[in-house]
């Protein structure tokens, strides 16, 4: 059992907060004991009194040697030799590096809680082990400090944590800060988790959080990233995605959304030309009907029948999209498949990202607002087709959980593919009633 002893003015505050929790559990569980000692009871004078005047004059008090060693020795006496700890601002910053060694090379530590203007020298010279700081910072005593050594120490003990894993993965393990972590639910306040955490795929996961890992480190902490060995094939190729996303613009606004307007026109009709040209660069035939679509007319269409947004950075538009809820006749001749509901749905049709905001997330956003606006509408299925060569959209949709369920045709110019992969997704949301929409 591991143990830890704690010399202090005030053994009920530390003593309640370590009972607490994961580290109360493992006490109960016996794999751990954590006892506090009142200083004060290892006095000799009736005022119970622990402290006096600094020699050589100054303000405040010290914290006596004797009660101290008194306390000390009562505690190695009753429980054998322990690691002695002073907390001090004058000790070395503590890391996790020192929790790990604290927990594997020593099974007993005391910790001893200075108070006051700190403690006698003599007590230290005689029987402190190391001194401790928190941090280039003065605490009024040792306690918090305490606490947090053995916080960090106990949850290493093993056993205390269910795996292993649960420390071995956390922030200065190896050096490097946590990736950003995310829970339930996928989209909050407009803020979706990221898509590389979505698809199941662990390996496209762990690429993901070591790249993060690697990027939080080099911005928040140049010190530890200098020390980082960093020659793998994999992290340099990391390294060299980092110096290119930091090359790149960021978003340094949020992004917002709003119905298009006709002034809007000249933009959506730039957005669009852009759209074009980088599917004809892939090789996608989509999009290439000789008269430009989305045109001028398409996008008044859509306007007129308030279906189309645009997702805008600042005073810029850095998407659009046209989300209908009008039955799409086209999509009643599914074919190598079916819908999964007969239930109304809403279809994204029309949608594009601007040049020079691809990759920052603003489509895995533009679907988030198109989810919303559909159970606004209060429809509880959303669907979408597009082009079996055009990967971006799949795998957009694919990311946002929508699923693949055969194929439909639209209308194009003669000699274009008319062919579409079409897509559903059943929202977990609850469509609004009649009575509760806007
Ligand atoms: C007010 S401090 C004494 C500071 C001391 N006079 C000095 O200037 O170094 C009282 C007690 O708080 C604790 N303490 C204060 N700052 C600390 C830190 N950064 N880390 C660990 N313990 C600290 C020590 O146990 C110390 O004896």
């Amino acid at each position: 059992m591991y143990r830890i002893d704690i010399m202090t003015l005030f053994p009920d505050t530390v003593g309640d907060v370590l009972s607490e929790s994961i580290l109360g559990r493992a006490q109960e569980r016996d794999l751990l004991r954590i006892d506090t000692h009142q200083i004060r009871d290892y006095t000799l004078n009736k005022q119970k009194q622990v402290d006096d005047y600094p020699y050589g004059g100054g303000h405040g008090a010290v914290l006596q040697a004797d009660p101290l060693y008194q306390c000390w020795k009562h505690i190695t006496d009753t429980h054998g030799p322990g690691r002695t700890i002073y907390l001090s601002p004058c000790g070395k910053t503590f890391t996790q590096g020192d929790a790990r060694r604290l927990a594997a090379d020593h099974g007993h530590l005391i910790l001893v809680c200075g108070h006051y203007e700190g403690i006698d020298q003599r007590f230290i010279d005689e029987c402190v082990d190391e001194e401790i700081s928190l941090g280039d910072f003065v605490l009024t005593g040792g306690e918090i400090a305490a606490m947090a050594v053995a916080d960090a120490v106990c949850r290493l003990v093993p056993g205390v944590l269910s795996d292993p894993a649960c420390f071995e993965n956390e922030s200065h393990w190896d050096g490097l800060l946590e990736y950003p972590q995310y829970s339930r639910p996928e989209v909050w306040h407009g803020r979706a988790v990221p898509k590389q955490l979505l698809a199941g795929n662990h390996s496209q996961v762990e690429r993901w959080r070591r790249k993060e890992q690697l990027r939080r480190t080099r911005q928040r902490r140049p010190d530890l990233f200098a020390r980082l060995d960093l020659s793998s094939k994999e992290d340099q190729k990391l390294l060299a995605e980092l110096d290119w996303e930091d090359s790149r613009p960021a978003l340094t606004q949020p992004l917002t959304i709003r119905p298009a307007t006709p002034e809007d026109l000249p933009r959506l009709l730039a957005i669009a030309a852009q759209a074009q040209a980088r599917l004809r660069r892939h090789g996608v035939d989509q999009w290439q009907d000789a008269g430009g679509y989305p045109g001028r007319a398409d996008f008044q269409a859509d306007m007129a029948r308030g279906e189309c947004h645009v997702i805008c950075h600042g005073g810029d538009i850095a998407a659009f999209f046209t989300l209908s809820a009008a039955h799409e006749a086209g999509y009643d001749a599914i074919t190598d498949g079916k819908w999964s509901s007969d239930e109304p749905y809403a279809v994204l049709h029309r949608c594009a990202v601007a040049d020079g905001f691809q990759g920052l997330g603003v489509a895995d956003r533009m679907v988030a607002e198109c989810k919303a606006l559909t159970l606004a509408m209060g429809r509880r299925w959303l669907r979408a087709d597009t082009h079996k060569k055009n990967r971006t959209m799949q795998n957009l949709l694919r990311r946002s959980g929508f699923q693949y369920r055969g194929n439909v045709l639209v209308d194009t110019d003669p000699g274009h593919d008319p062919r579409r992969l079409a897509f559903e997704v059943r929202l977990a949301g609850k469509p609004l009633t009649g009575e509760e929409r806007p």
